[in-house]
C-alpha cells in the first residue's frame, strides 16, 4: 500500500508565501482595468490555481480545461473546456501544475494561441528544470524542484494524494501516466 504520508518536499507555509508573491507578480504585471482570463488545467492545477486567485487583486473570470492525448496521434495533446470561455481578445493566463519535459504545456499554448487571446502569460507551480526537452515560454514560475515524482496540493500518483496540503514525493507507480 502507498505510504499515508509521503516525504515533504515543499511545506504548506512556504507554498503560501511564493503563491502570495507569484500573485502580486501577475497583478503588477496586469493593468488595473484589466480583465485577467484566468484558464486552470485540470485536475492537478485546481489548487494552485484556487489559492493564487484569491490573491491576485485584478477582476478575473475563471474557465477550466482538460489535456487528454490523442491515442491516434502519440505524442500529440488536445484540450476540452469544460464550460464556454472565450479567449479571443482576452488577457489570457494559463493555470498549471508542473513543468516536466514542457511538451504538454507547448502544445497547449500554441493552441490557445491560435484562438487570439490579447495576451498570453502562463503560471506553472512547480519545475523540474532537469527534465525539459522543449523550450516554453513561462512568465511566473513557484518553485525549481528536482527530478522527483512530486505528489499532494493537487498533483497525484494514480490520482492519490491530490488532497494533501504540502507538496511531497513518492517513488513513482510504475503505471502512472502523465
Ligand atoms: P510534460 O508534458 O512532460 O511537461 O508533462 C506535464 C504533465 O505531466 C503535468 O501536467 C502533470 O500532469 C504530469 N506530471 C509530470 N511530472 C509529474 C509529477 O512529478 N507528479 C505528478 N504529475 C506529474
Ligand atoms: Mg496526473
Amino acid at each position: 500500500m502507498r505510504p499515508l504520508a509521503p516525504e515533504t518536499l515543499i511545506d504548506t507555509d512556504a507554498l503560501a508565501e511564493r503563491i502570495g508573491e507569484m500573485a502580486d507578480d501577475i497583478a503588477r504585471d496586469t493593468p488595473e482595468d484589466a480583465e485577467l482570463a484566468v484558464l486552470i488545467v485540470l485536475k492537478g492545477a485546481f489548487v494552485f490555481g484556487a489559492d493564487l486567485l484569491r490573491r491576485i487583486d485584478r477582476r478575473t473570470r475563471i474557465g477550466f480545461l482538460e489535456t487528454h492525448k490523442d491515442p491516434e496521434r502519440p505524442g500529440r495533446t488536445d484540450f476540452v473546456l469544460t464550460h464556454p470561455f472565450s479567449i479571443e481578445n482576452s488577457d489570457l493566463l494559463i493555470v498549471e501544475d508542473i513543468l516536466d519535459s514542457g511538451v504538454t504545456l507547448r502544445q497547449l499554448q500554441q493552441r490557445l494561441r491560435a484562438r487570439r487571446p490579447k495576451r498570453l502569460r502562463t503560471a506553472v507551480l512547480l519545475d523540474k528544470t532537469a527534465r525539459r526537452t522543449v523550450d516554453v515560454p513561462v512568465e511566473y514560475i513557484g518553485f525549481e524542484i528536482p527530478d522527483r515524482w512530486v505528489v499532494g496540493f493537487g498533483l497525484d500518483d494514480e490520482e492519490a494524494y491530490r488532497n494533501l496540503p504540502f507538496v511531497g514525493w513518492v517513488e513513482q507507480s510504475p503505471n502512472q501516466g502523465s
